[in-house]
């Protein structure tokens, strides 16, 4: 089943309107990405399976829930994703971070892989995708595909903002990803730019034109 979870929570949609505002200066552009990757971070994890142990507590023993172990990779996609992994790793200091990076061939306009590191493991885990933004989706569709070939089978992908266009390429080739972001915008424009989007995230978190 198709499934893209837009987070419509106060606390995060006030801090994506800043992000999106032009005036907003690289420093405090990462610090925002850094917030609401954590704020995301929460409500992509509510399916993390609990067990019971037993503890004890100054008045007596009980039992009480932890999370049960499951194994977790978050993975940027080079180099705008990079934005985003602090905040997921606030929330979740034990998860391990792959790596992958893309660049678009200007003959073919496909996706290269010139980079990509992932936990040896990868088969084991629970791999959650993270870049700011899914646009023609093809970065993402690129990345699922290329982490699913090193036997990656659970995988989730988080944006700040989804383009319609995105999420219906992305679910056209990997049918099964559930897709999480803080908004869905109206179009892309004549660049692949999103509408009205945030412009280009990697310059804005990394302060390049
Ligand atoms: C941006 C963004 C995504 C991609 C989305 O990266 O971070 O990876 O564009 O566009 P798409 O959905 O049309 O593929 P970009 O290619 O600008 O590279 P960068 O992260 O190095 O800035
Ligand atoms: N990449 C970005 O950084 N921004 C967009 O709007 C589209 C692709």
């Amino acid at each position: 089943m198709k499934k893209v979870f837009v987070m419509d929570h106060p606390l995060l949609q006030h801090k994506l309107t800043l992000i999106r505002d032009k005036n907003t200066g690289t420093k405090e552009f990462k610090e925002l990405v850094k917030e609401v990757s954590m704020l995301m971070a929460y409500e992509v994890t509510r399916d993390l399976p609990l067990e019971e142990v037993e503890i004890e507590t100054p008045v007596c023993k009980t039992t009480a829930k932890v999370i049960a172990g499951r194994k977790l990779a978050i993975v940027p996609i080079l180099r705008a994703g990079l934005g985003m992994v602090d905040g997921f790793l606030n929330l979740l200091p034990a998860a391990k971070v792959g790596h992958v990076g893309l660049y678009r061939d200007p003959e073919t306009l496909e996706p290269v892989e010139y980079y990509c590191k992932l936990p040896t493991d990868v088969h084991e885990r629970e791999l959650i995708i993270v870049d700011p933004m899914l646009a023609t989706g093809g970065s993402a569709k690129a990345a699922i595909r290329f982490i699913k070939e090193r036997g990656a089978t659970n995988i989730k992908l988080v944006c700040l903002i989804a383009a319609p266009e995105g999420i219906e390429a992305v679910h056209k080739e990997h049918a099964e990803i559930d897709i999480y972001a803080a908004a869905v915008d109206e179009c892309l424009n004549e660049h692949a730019y999103i509408v009205p989007g945030l412009g280009d995230a990697g310059d804005r978190l990394f302060g390049t034109k």
